[in-house]
Formats: C-alpha cells, structure tokens, sequence
C-alpha cells in the first residue's frame, strides 16, 4: 500500500493510475476505522481496479464546542487494517496541505443540511461538502463510497455530486452493527461502560417505529413517540427524533413513499446516531439504502 500526505504526491500517484486505465475507487474517512468502514473499502476492492481510503480529521465539519480534540486517531493500527484489506493508496493529509487562512470558497446544499444533524451542528455539513469536493477533485474517483448509517450525509453528497456533474458514482453501504444492534461508530470507544450498556436503546426505538410501519402505521407522530420514548427511557438527552422524505430530507405527517426514520441523542458527553430507511408502499414496507443512482448522469 502506497502512502501520500499532501494533495501534489497524491496527484502524482494517480496521474499513473490514470494512465494504466484503471478505475479509483475512494473511500472518505476521518480514521479510527471500525469494521463499518472496512466494509465500504471492500466494496470498493470488489467494484474498483484501484483502491484509495483517505483519512482525515476534518477541522470544518466540526463546531468549535464539539469534539475535534476529543475525536479518536490511530494512524498506526488503521494503516495496518488497510494493508491488510489490499487498500492501494492511503492518503492522510495534514491540515495544512488542504486548508489555508485565506479559503473563501463554500459548498452548500440548500435545505437538506438544516435541520436533522444539521440544526445543532451549523455549517457541519458546508465543512463535509468542502473536504468531499476536495478529495473529488484532487483524487477524481469513478467510485465513491459512503455508509448509511450517516444517512444525511449520504443524501447530501449524492446530490452535491449530481448538481455539480462530478463524473463519480455513489455507492451507500448498509449501517455494520454490534452484536447488539448498536451501529458502529468510531465515537463509540468514548462511552462508558454504563453507557455503552443503554446505547442500543436508539436502536431498539427505531426498530419498534419500523415495525409498527410494517404492521400498518402510517401517522409519523405517533412513530416519533416510538422512538423518543424508548431512547429517553435508555437515558438519552435526545437531539432530534424525525420522521423524513428519504430524498429531500423534509419531515413528513403520513410515510409513504421511500421515508427515513432518523434519531440522534447524547449519552453522557457521546453523541450518537442512527436510522432507518424504509420503503412504503400499499403492499408493506422493507427496508432500503439512501442510494439514489438516478440522480447523476455519470452512472457507471
Ligand atoms: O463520514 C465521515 O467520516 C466524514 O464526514 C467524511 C465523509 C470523511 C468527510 O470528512
């Protein structure tokens, strides 16, 4: 596995790799690699000639009461995982190869990064824009991936891509979980022993919310409850519990159609999150991925 730290080397690595033909395959990351990203470097191996994960701490995505400090970095054990997994190419470059004070630039996607995530983080998701244009350009993939347990994410990039014509297709892994439902996260190595005990309860809810569409709900409040009260009785501060159109991200009343069921809390000091998407039709509901291929014309 090659290793690069400033967006000129890696250039130059994959000017090479562009010559052969080959294809490349990125996989974003900010490190502390779980198997939730190893599944999406797999992926990636399997549609891909040529493999790059990209480890970055991202300082724009973060507010400056949240947890940049804090966020784990093991550079040395997830360099190994790569290796190990056949991962061509890491790059993990410093701050300073990718930002400068004098920045003005911004990208935003209009409505889809308000609320949700979005209302208690202001700007995080113009900061995960920012970076991810970035490593388009400097990295130019065919392939991108990205997992579904950070579900808006996923559907703001899907349409960042499409909106500006990035010529990269974008791949959604599903959520890789615990043995106890509990989504995998690299935050959650900060939870307590207690903590770590409840934290399933954000999961459970939204099974109970799901399980309650399959058996014929359809009013989005009465699901919410579902939710809320199940993660407040785990003991989660929670953050948000919302019931939303899986494409536009807005809330909505009844489900139908492909809807998400998203919620996110603290537990101590660890913010955690999770969702489901499900797609509900007059036959029932089963459960889905953010992937919207449809909307770029770069499908390959
Ligand atoms: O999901 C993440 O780890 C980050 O938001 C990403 C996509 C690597 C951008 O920094």
């Amino acid at each position: 596995m090659k290793k690069a730290t400033s967006p000129a080397e890696v250039g130059r690595i994959l000017s090479d790799v562009r010559r052969k033909g080959l294809s490349i395959g990125l996989v974003p990351t900010m490190g502390a690699l779980h198997e939730g990203h190893l599944s999406l470097v797999r992926m990636s191996l399997a549609r891909s000639d040529y493999t790059v994960v990209s480890i970055f701490v991202n300082p724009r995505q973060f507010g400056e009461s949240e947890d940049l400090d804090k966020y784990p970095r093991t550079e040395e054990s997830d360099s190994k995982l790569l290796e190990e997994l056949g991962c061509d190419l890491l790059f993990a470059p410093v701050a300073g190869s990718l930002y400068s004070d004098a920045d003005r630039t911004r990208v935003s996607v209009s409505s889809l990064g308000d609320h949700l995530c979005g209302a208690s983080r202001p700007g995080h998701f113009d900061g995960v824009l920012l970076v991810v244009a970035k490593l388009f350009n400097m990295i130019r993939p065919e392939h991108a991936f990205f997992g579904q347990k950070d579900a808006q994410q996923a559907v703001i990039v899907q349409r960042m891509a499409a909106d500006l014509d990035y010529p990269v297709r974008i791949f959604i892994g599903p959520t890789v979980r615990e043995e106890d439902g509990l989504a995998m996260s690299s935050r959650n190595r900060n939870l307590s022993r207690e903590k770590r005990s409840k934290a399933p309860g954000i999961r459970t809810g939204l099974l109970e919310a799901a399980e309650a569409i399959i058996k014929g709900e359809r009013d989005a409040s009465i699901l919410k409850m579902k939710i809320s009260d199940r993660m407040t009785a785990a003991g989660f501060k929670i953050d948000y519990v919302e019931c939303v159109d899986g494409g536009t991200l807005q809330p909505v009343q009844s489900v139908e159609g492909t809807i998400l069921l998203a919620a996110a809390g603290k537990l101590g000091s660890t913010r955690l999150i999770d969702n489901i998407a499900l797609k509900v039709g007059p036959e029932g509901a089963t459960e889905t991925l953010l992937e919207f291929p449809g909307w770029s014309r770069y499908e390959r």
